[in-house]
This record gives C-alpha cells, sequence and structure tokens, in this order.
C-alpha cells in the first residue's frame, strides 16, 4: 500500500528562533495512520536541528528544498546531494516550479539533480505542474506527461518503486486558488496511467502522488480524499503549526 504523506514546504520563510519554535511546536504530531508520513523540507541552515529537534518522533522525516546537480567541487553556494546524505537528510524536493521559473532549471537539470538524490540514497520529491497559460489551452495532461518524461523516465524501474511525485499546478501555488478535487484527480490518475505505462501498473502504483497549491486545513480532507491523491505538499499553511496538524490529520 503505498504511504500518504504530508509534506511541509517551508521555502525561504522563518528565521531561526521562528523555525525553532514551529519545530517544537510540531515536534508531537503525529497520525494514528500508520501508513503516513510527515515531511519537513525546511531550509538548509536549519536541516540538523530539525532533526534533533525531531528525532523522538519517527513519523516526521526532515528534507532539503533543492541540491545540486555536481558531485562536488568548486560550486560557491551549492549544497550536494551526497552532503544532504552524509547528514542523515532521506528527502529532497526537487524540480519546484520556483526553482524552474526563478533559477531557470530545466528538465536536463532536474534529470541530473534526480540522479545525484537516487545515487546519495536520497528520496526525491519531484515536482510538475502546468502554468495558467497551459491549463487555459486544455494542453496540461501533455505539459505534464512530459515533465515526467523528462525528469524520470531515464530511471530503472526499482527507483521508481515507492517514488513520491508531487503535482503543484503553479496557478494554485500562492494564490489561494486551488484545483478542485476533481482537477486534482484527474491529473493525479493521468500522472499514475502515465507511470504506469512506462513501468506497469504495480510500479505506478506504487507511487505516492502529492498534490501542492493553496492546500489548507480547510480543504485538505476533500482533496486528499481522492482515490489517486496520496497527501499534499503544503507551502503558506505549513508555517502555521495547528493549520498543518490539521492537514497531516486529513491525510486518508
Ligand atoms: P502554497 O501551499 O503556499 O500554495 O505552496 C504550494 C507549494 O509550492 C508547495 O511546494
Amino acid at each position: 500500500m503505498r504511504k500518504q504523506i504530508a509534506a511541509a514546504n517551508w521555502k525561504m520563510n522563518l528565521k531561526y528562533d521562528e523555525a525553532k519554535n514551529l519545530l517544537s511546536e510540531l515536534k508531537n504530531c503525529s497520525t494514528e495512520n500508520s501508513n503516513a508520513e510527515v515531511i519537513l523540507a525546511v531550509p538548509f541552515p536549519y536541516l540538523l536541528t530539525a532533526q534533533e529537534i525531531l528525532k523522538s518522533n519517527s513519523s516526521i522525516q526532515v528534507a532539503a528544498q533543492n541540491c545540486s546537480q555536481h558531485v562536488q567541487g568548486a560550486y560557491t553556494g551549492e549544497v550536494s546531494a551526497g552532503m544532504l546524505s552524509s547528514c542523515g537528510i532521506k528527502y529532497v524536493i526537487i524540480g519546484h516550479s520556483e526553482r524552474r521559473e526563478l533559477f531557470n532549471e530545466d528538465d536536463k537539470i532536474i534529470s541530473q539533480k534526480i540522479d545525484q538524490a537516487i545515487g546519495n540514497a536520497v528520496q526525491p520529491i519531484f515536482c510538475c505542474g502546468e502554468p495558467l497559460a497551459i491549463r487555459e489551452n486544455n494542453e496540461e495532461a501533455g505539459y505534464v506527461e512530459k515533465q515526467l518524461q523528462q525528469g524520470l523516465f531515464h530511471l530503472a524501474p526499482e527507483k521508481l518503486e515507492g517514488f513520491i511525485i508531487a503535482y503543484e499546478p503553479i496557478w494554485a501555488i500562492g494564490t489561494g486558488k486551488t484545483a478542485s478535487a476533481e482537477e486534482a484527480q484527474s491529473m493525479h490518475l493521468h500522472i499514475r496511467k502515465v507511470m504506469a505505462e512506462r513501468y506497469g501498473e504495480k510500479i505506478a502504483g506504487s507511487i505516492s502522488i502529492l498534490y501542492g497549491g493553496s492546500v489548507k486545513a480547510s480543504n485538505a480532507k476533500e482533496i486528499f480524499g481522492q482515490p489517486d491523491v496520496d497527501g499534499g505538499l503544503v507551502g503558506g499553511a505549513s508555517l502555521i503549526a495547528a493549520d498543518f496538524e490539521a492537514i497531516v490529520g486529513s491525510l486518508k
């Protein structure tokens, strides 16, 4: 049975003291669902502190928000997947639309980052999702399919077992405009179908597909209740402990 996941993406928010407060508030956050997992993607300088504060709670994992496509060396300011792994980090967000749009990460760079993560035993949370203009032209299915092909299809089947994909329509990120539960389900089903065509039903069925884009305590239950939605990747609402806990409580 694939995992149900509530993942927080803090992005570039919170000073160190604020981060420690939020981590302490979330320290006892748990779900009764043994198949559910909580992941917190915090800024790089807070990774080790987050691990330390959360170490008594085995249902919460700490993630990085990015890693380099390079192995090591003269890349000032970059953080490698090997460094993350050596710090005990097990998850990393790769291909977020903000990285694609603001930092010019193309499909080639993203596929290299995926390889770096996997090669260092760090599980990627691979993000895909279309901009508004593509949705308005009803071209979102093909757009996301291409992102999956370019980012993941070079991987051997065993690497996709239990993989994590986040579908985040760009028009829904930070806008307060959420995809409807039906729109999310329809795209998640499409993503699973695309993965099944390449890797077979068994592997596609093992992949957790998270929805991201203005997930809130008030809409999480309906969205997560869809058969192919296996949880969420949450930005703004993950910065308030009570809201994120309610979102965790909305997992199937
Ligand atoms: P919001 O939840 O703030 O819309 O952000 C979504 C997101 O980008 C998570 O990665």
